[in-house]
């Protein structure tokens, strides 16, 4: 998914106060490898000027139907017969109305009815227009069209009101035109992860917990949902935002974390085990603050439940994927883990080279050998890995 290199983008631009987010997106968007086409209504030239959008996009802005740069004067053929996605951000509920309806009255609206790609929206209105009965409907037909709606979001709004019809974030629309533009290999799996790490209480204000940042396991998380996968994640204390289109459960500590596995553990496909679980937990939490004495503390330490294991014991067990972050002997320890684990793959790496950080250099391990993975962003490793397992099945 992370690889959207060489594909082409037409953006439309509406007029709306959130097109001032659009040029954004348009940073974004080329950041992920895309190459853009910006296309602007009249009214969105209000709000921000072509410049922007053709200094941004390195391409002249399409703003008009008769526009004589074109030589055949065909822009609205033209330009979607090179885009993978044609993507309108935001689109007002005017624009959403002529699209419902097939009025192409200018070259975006003609643009969209000629397209021969997919359409995404992100409406951006306020809150009283996007629960019009007429905006419903609009929205509703474009649905049925097999228009992509996009948000939108709530929260406040330019004109002052709170409630629904915020553009959604730049950050949501790429990781939705991703997966919009993602082969479906996942569909119809049923997929558990557990990522982060798990917080083991000492007493109110003190934890035992690790460094990991969760970062491998939402990456693997949000490569499986592109990929049309149903994910339930279960995670730990981490500081990533939630992942858009995954059943999301918060523990705190190994224990939890093992009752929640349990909890949701029949019916899965594949158990992606990614997360850093604590193998020790005080043997006891104390009830108020433990205060200083200046003497030495022992902490009594006992031994938690190893998760993953107690999944390959079940009678059912789904198809396991470990993970093994080490310091040293990388592979014969993951080797090592996968055998006594009884899972039939497992995935190694450098605890010092991945921990926190967003590339990773894995090595996978099945049955059949060691497959190394060339260093690279852990979306992009994720990616590797389930296409591996995906084989494997
Ligand atoms: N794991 C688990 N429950 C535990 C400990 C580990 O489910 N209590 C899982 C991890 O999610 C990972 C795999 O087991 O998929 C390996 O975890 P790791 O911490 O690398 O190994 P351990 O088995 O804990 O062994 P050690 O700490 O000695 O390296």
């Amino acid at each position: 998914m992370n690889n959207m290199q060489n594909k082409h983008i037409l953006l439309g631009v509406c007029g709306g106060i959130a097109a001032y987010k659009s040029a954004y997106l348009v940073r974004l968007l080329q950041n992920s490898g895309f190459s853009v086409q910006v296309m602007m209504t009249e009214a969105a030239t209000h709000f921000v000027t072509p410049v922007t959008f053709q200094a941004l996009s390195g391409q002249a802005v399409l703003t008009d139907i008769w526009d004589p740069r074109i030589p055949n004067r065909m822009a609205h053929i033209e330009a979607t017969r090179i885009a993978q996605a044609m993507l309108i951000a935001p689109a007002t509920s005017n624009v959403m109305a002529k699209l419902a309806t097939g009025i192409a009255d200018d070259l975006l609206t003609t643009t969209a009815l000629a397209r021969n790609c997919p359409l995404l929206v992100a409406p951006a209105m306020n809150r009283e227009m996007w629960g019009h009965p007429s905006t419903r409907r609009n929205i509703e037909q474009l649905q049925r069209d097999g228009v992509n709606i996009i948000g939108p979001a709530s929260g406040h709004q330019a004109c002052g009101e709170v409630g629904e019809g915020r553009m959604e974030e730049p950050e949501i629309i790429l990781l939705m035109l991703k997966r919009a533009l993602t082969t479906k290999h996942w569909e119809g799996r049923r997929v558990l992860v557990t990522a982060g790490p798990t917080l083991e209480s000492i007493d109110p204000v003190r934890a035992i917990t690790n460094h990991s940042s969760g970062k491998m396991g939402y990456a693997i998380v949000d490569a499986l949902i592109a990929q049309g996968a149903e994910v339930t994640l279960i995670t730990g204390p981490v500081a990533l935002s939630s992942p858009v289109g995954a059943k999301v459960i918060a523990v705190m500590s190994a224990e939890q974390m093992l009752h929640a596995v349990h909890e949701h553990i029949e019916n899965q496909d594949v158990f992606f085990s990614v997360a850093a679980v604590a193998d020790y937990r005080p043997e006891q939490t104390q009830a108020q603050k433990i205060k200083k004495s200046g003497a030495p503390l022992a902490l009594q330490l006992t031994a938690t439940v190893d998760i993953l294991a107690s999944v390959t014991r079940l009678p059912k067990p789904p198809f396991c994927v470990g993970f093994a972050a080490e310091t040293n002997s990388v592979n014969d320890y993951a080797q090592h883990k996968r055998v006594a684990k009884n899972i039939p793959v497992i995935v190694a790496n450098h605890a010092q080279h991945a921990l926190g950080q967003e590339d990773n250099e894995v090595v996978i391990i099945d049955e059949t050998g060691q497959y190394p993975l060339a260093k690279a962003h852990k979306s992009e490793v994720a990616e590797r890995i389930i296409e591996h397992v995906l084989k494997l099945l």
